[in-house]
């Protein structure tokens, strides 16, 4: 496990999980019900920017930092203003030094009754993780491996939820082993809404992750996906996508105003793009541009 987030916090591909994170939450923020957002790779929680491993790829420049920057349009701002909340409300002097991991984020937008389980196998970020939340109620932070709490730890006892699952994708078959964990973790918590990132980059076998995905007979997935620029000629990643199952309804809408904004923002050369469509369930025609 040598994957260490803190060098990639904050970059374009956080900006698109963590606003859709976001907006799922709010989202079931909409009844009063008690839900619990299961974290199955967590990270730290809190990221400090101005650390030398910020610093040293400095990622995150292109991506909360030119979204800090950037003049929204109102409706865009309105779908960001949870996210963005919260980055603001970690850095009060502006700017943007402190970025809000996903747990932190997910904590920082809950109401008295919401609920974080998270897991985090490295364990100096386990450390790191549990020192943060210590003494909070509200988080329960686990030093486990983040596939079997895909098992163990569902159905949550509020039996509403948001399962994110946030794999570094250092070893081979994770493309696969989402497919499976989300087979595996749907058995138990089909009323769930899932959101499961993965990379784009040259190579990626995107094709066969999506039909494997729609092997699963799973009724309602919704995919994101958003690259900043061409992958000709570069190994590393070049975008990200977010497959969200059972999402809101409202999601698909909101994602056609949010990710043309992102790719305009965050785009890196002319050939960034972005795309949002059902890869089962409703529809199945892309928007994309
Ligand atoms: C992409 S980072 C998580 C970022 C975080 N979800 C966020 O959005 O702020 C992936 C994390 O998973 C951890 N990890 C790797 N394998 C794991 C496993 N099997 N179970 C739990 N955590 C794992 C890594 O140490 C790393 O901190």
């Amino acid at each position: 496990m040598n994957y260490r987030h803190i060098y990639h916090a904050g970059n374009f591909a956080d900006v698109l999980k963590h606003a859709v994170l976001a907006r799922l939450i709010r989202y079931l923020q909409k009844k009063d019900g008690a839900f619990r957002v299961l974290d199955t790779h967590a990270g730290v929680g809190l990221y400090d920017l101005s650390s030398q491993e910020a610093q040293t790829t400095g990622e995150w420049q292109d991506g909360i930092g030119r979204i800090m920057k950037a003049e929204l349009a109102p409706q865009v701002a309105e779908l960001l203003e949870p996210y963005l909340s919260a980055v603001r409300e970690l850095n009060p002097d502006g700017g943007v030094r402190f970025y809000p991991g996903s747990p932190k984020l997910s904590r920082m937008l809950f109401r008295p009754q919401d609920r974080l389980s998270a897991m985090e196998l490295h364990r100096e970020d386990y450390v790191r993780l549990h020192r943060l939340f210590e003494g909070d109620h509200h988080a329960r932070i686990t030093e486990l491996d983040g596939w079997l709490a895909l098992g163990a730890h569902l159905p949550p006892k509020e039996k509403r939820g948001i399962v994110l699952v946030d794999p570094p994708f250092e070893e081979d078959g994770e493309y696969e082993r989402l497919v499976e964990g989300l087979t595996k973790a749907y058995r138990r918590f089909p009323g769930g809404t899932y959101c499961l990132w993965y990379p784009l980059k040259r190579g990626a076998p995107i094709k066969e992750f999506h039909e494997g995905m729609q092997l699963t007979q799973i009724p309602k997935m919704l995919c994101a996906e958003l690259s900043v620029r061409s992958d000709r000629g570069v190994t590393g990643l070049t975008g990200s996508g977010l497959i969200i199952v059972n999402p809101p309804f409202t999601l698909k809408d909101e994602l056609h105003v949010l990710l043309p904004a992102l790719k305009d923002c965050l785009a890196q050369d002319r050939f960034a793009s972005q795309r949002a469509f059902w890869l089962r369930g409703e529809a199945t025609t892309a928007k994309a541009d």
